[in-house]
């Protein structure tokens, strides 16, 4: 079975990337499907929020056994220096799916590393992707997801990829790999403006890869990989983070929402339907309201990360100090969370009904 590859996406920091997907890995493997995270992102938020901050230390640090620690770093550095030997090393969430459920899926993580950095030079647009020599160096996500497969039987259904705020070549190289992107955006000034960057920036992305895919199959045939890929396809946009009193929104979050509903009405969507080489809109988005809404968590959000505790079970947990002042969550609080886990589920559900 192949791999859907979905990246979460917005070049505009904060808005809530990490942790949407985070726990919508949680909802899609609670449904019972095997699912990988990957954090492709130097500041290594998703392996500190899954793994925890000392576990995660651990995971960084180079020894003889371990030449380029147990991060993402130990497959990809020996892979762009063409190394021969380059290992996968995978670890679980510290809060695994419920085992109660009656089937979870798998959930696993290739921990990010700031090493990340490094490679996001060594990859350059021009001399890789344009000239078609060195695309394969842009699909290392996906390499190494093969590899998992062929070589440790290891084989997922959704493979998710956390990405820095940034449209640089590690925003790229995972949306080169993907089958679908997801865009948060917060209600602010700058969510509705970064939005309409991505449909400029994405098209000219799509077209260098085609530009190299063109040149790279002249001399390699039948080279199945490279032909099918460097083709993402919109899969919604989520709003994140927004207040709501009696039900509604509040006013200034209704102000940012229509404004960002405007943007990708008029910017984004016809941007994107622009690309003549494959269909970047899918049928699905049929109506551009967002495929989640995630209401402002308060302290629950930075609680959540601090107890490496995804939302779905958190409140089954005691808040830790600092989060709040009582020792347990309130009512409001709780059914916030329920209805929040509610909103991931309902994200996990159209991406198992809609990416095929
Ligand atoms: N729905 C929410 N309610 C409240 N706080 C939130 C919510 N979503 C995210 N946060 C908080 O906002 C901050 C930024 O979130 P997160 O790290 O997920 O964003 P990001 O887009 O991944 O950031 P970056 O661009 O730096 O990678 C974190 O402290 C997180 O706890
Ligand atoms: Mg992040």
């Amino acid at each position: 079975m192949t791999a859907k590859v979905i990246s979460m996406f917005n070049n505009k920091g904060g808005v809530g990337k990490t942790t949407i997907i985070w726990n919508l890995a949680v909802s899609i493997a609670s449904m019972g499907h095997n699912t990988l995270l990957i954090d492709f992102d130097p500041q290594c938020n998703l392996s500190i929020a899954t793994i925890g901050y000392e576990e995660f230390a651990e995971y960084l640090k180079e020894s003889e056994k371990f030449p380029y620690g147990r991060t993402i770093r130990a497959y990809a550095q020996p892979y762009i220096y063409q190394m021969q030997i380059n290992n996968i090393h995978l670890t679980q969430p510290k809060h695994k799916p419920d085992q109660q459920l009656e089937k979870p899926g798998n959930l696993d993580i290739v921990p990010g590393d700031f090493w990340l950095n490094k490679f996001a030079d060594i990859l350059t647009v021009g001399t890789d992707v344009v000239s078609g020599a060195g695309l394969y160096r842009f699909l290392v996500p996906l390499l190494l997801v093969n590899r998992l497969s062929d070589t440790f039987n290891k084989s997922y259904e959704y493979v998710l990829i956390d990405l820095p705020p940034s449209f640089n070549t590690l925003v790229r190289s995972a949306l080169y790999c993907s089958d679908y992107f997801l865009v948060p955006c917060t209600p602010d000034l700058f969510s509705a403006y970064c939005i309409g960057l991505i449909g400029e920036v994405l098209p000219s992305f799509v077209k260098d890869w085609k530009q190299g895919k063109e040149r790279f199959l002249e001399s390699n045939k039948f080279d199945d990989l490279v032909r099918h890929k460097g083709k993402p396809k919109f899969g919604g946009w989520i709003f994140n983070g927004f207040d709501t009193k009696g039900g509604k929104k509040l006013g200034a979050d209704q102000y940012q929402y229509d404004k960002i509903l405007k943007i990708i009405e008029t910017r984004l969507i016809p941007d994107l339907k622009k690309i003549s080489d494959y269909n970047c809109v899918p049928e699905f988005i049929k109506n551009l309201e967002p495929v989640a809404n995630i209401e402002d968590l308060n302290v629950m959000a930075p609680d959540s990360i601090g107890q490496n505790v995804p939302i779905k079970y958190l409140s089954t947990k005691k808040p830790t100090r600092g989060a709040i002042s009582s020792t347990s969550w309130n009512r409001g609080q709780t059914r916030l969370m329920e209805d929040m886990d509610k909103e991931y589920d309902k994200l996990g559900k159209h991406i198992i009904d809609n990416f095929t």
